[in-house]
């Protein structure tokens, strides 16, 4: 059952109404409901538990759909380790409980200092993406004295069939490495001193709504693997990347079931540790980002309602033309005739457009706004962009709620300016 649904005429984050924790803390206002990504988590969990024995898989969260510490300490308790892409957050994920040993870090840009601190947390492992990164990681090891465990995140030209800008796993994308020379660089890495080479890792892009190209993906993944270990390699894990899609306007998603039937038929048999890095699954219907109308603007052939919360708020609609479904905060009557609005951020661009033609019942200046499955790359791709603080977040736990994150200060952002001294 949803966790955000309509209840006494108002719309609801568990047991709170969205319009009370709206006064307390302030618009723009990321919510996000712990027991919704408590169940999106256990659904990974209960379904690979089917399938696999307990110990042989491990789901790291992918930190970068929300990174916010009160979420990754909540998956921490639930078993969840981590997917990070940063120093940042590794260390958020550090701090919020999650253990170094269940820790995975991918990117195709690790810097030394991010790889230094990943070889002194001792993490699960690092996914490499290129020969150059596994030369800086051995040299890491060496100089702290140890073997860091590397998997080799490989590139298998699959089209995941998902919009362009987050397609990663076509041989013209950046990521990983190329499939075809993976055997030669993993014989190579067996040799150098700082490298224990653990496994492979693949991840062919994010919002997918279809399981064929997971199957390639993982088929490419297992024929690799045969070759690895016929060729004298222990091959101990293998990363499968990132969870399924969501419904963002009503569309049917894989079925998780499904999908862990791929992991079982396919991966399983290779007797290796499972890893998982699911984060958009986990965190997109959990969160919702609430605006309030500031101003309802007539235009000519256009109603615009002019909301409180921006493109720099939720990027998402601006630079993926992405649906998010929006949902006045005080139910509609059942039969309640609609206008077409336009609702759009207060931001100097026409990006800045959340939705066009937009069916609502006749509504205005100081109605709340919910816009839907904004929990994951949300808040985490947010931006101070026309100087506009970073929105407050808040975790709803029942009838509880708290602040996770505070606004950000309009002083401290502008305090962070310095006019250089030779300018004056
Ligand atoms: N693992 C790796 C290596 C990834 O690059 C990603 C996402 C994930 C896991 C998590 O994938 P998920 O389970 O969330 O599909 N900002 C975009 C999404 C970018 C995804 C980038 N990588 C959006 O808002 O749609």
């Amino acid at each position: 059952m949803s966790t955000i649904a309509y209840k006494n005429g108002v719309l609801q984050m568990e047991d709170v109404p969205l319009e009370k924790i709206a006064q307390k803390h302030g618009t723009p206002l990321y919510c996000y409901s712990a027991r919704q990504l408590t169940d999106n988590f256990r659904a990974y969990q209960t379904a690979l538990k089917d399938v696999l024995p307990q110990d042989t898989f491990t789901v790291c969260y992918a930190c970068k759909a929300n990174g916010n510490q009160a979420v990754l300490h909540l998956l921490g308790t639930l078993g969840a380790g981590a997917d990070v892409v940063s120093g940042g957050e590794m260390l958020r994920a550090l701090k919020a409980g999650i253990p170094h040993g269940k820790i995975v870090f991918s990117g195709v840009g690790k810097t030394a200092e991010e790889i230094e601190a990943a070889v002194k947390n001792d993490i699960l492992q690092i996914n490499v993406e290129s020969a150059p990164e596994l030369e800086r990681i051995s040299a890491a090891a060496v100089k702290a004295g140890t073997k860091t465990r590397v998997a080799f995140r490989v590139n298998p030209d699959v089209d995941a069939d998902t919009h362009e800008k987050i397609t990663t796993g076509r041989s013209e994308n950046k990521f990983g490495i190329d499939i075809k020379s993976a055997p030669a660089l993993y014989r190579k890495a067996k040799d150098m001193a700082g490298i224990a080479p653990t496994g492979v890792a693949v991840h062919i892009g994010s919002q997918l709504m279809k399981l064929a190209p997971f199957a390639e993906a993982f088929k490419r993944i297992a024929a690799l693997v045969g070759e690895l270990r016929a060729q004298g390699n222990d091959i101990a894990t293998v990363d499968v990347g990132g969870g399924l899609g969501v419904p963002y306007q009503g569309e049917t998603p894989p079925d998780i079931k499904k999908y862990v039937g791929l992991i079982r038929d396919i991966i399983a048999p290779l007797g290796v540790h499972v890893v998982l890095e699911p984060g958009r699954s986990i965190a997109a219907d959990a969160g919702v980002l609430l605006a309030r109308v500031q101003y309802l603007k007539e235009g000519d052939n256009k109603r615009f309602l002019i909301v409180d919360a921006g493109m720099n708020d939720l990027m998402r609609p601006a630079l993926y033309d992405a649906y998010h479904a929006i949902l006045p905060c005080v139910e509609p009557a059942p039969n309640a005739a609609t206008v077409k609005y336009d609702v759009v951020g207060p931001v100097c661009e026409t990006s800045d457009t959340f939705r066009t033609n937009m069916e609502l019942p006749q509504t205005g200046q100081g109605a709340l706004l919910a816009i839907m499955t904004a929990g994951a790359y949300g808040a985490s791709m947010a931006s101070t962009y026309n100087t506009r603080p970073l929105p407050a977040e808040v975790l709803v736990g029942g009838a509880a709620f708290d602040i996770v994150r505070p606004r950000q200060r309009t002083e401290d952002i502008v305090a962070a300016d310095v006019i250089p001294a030779w300018l004056s």
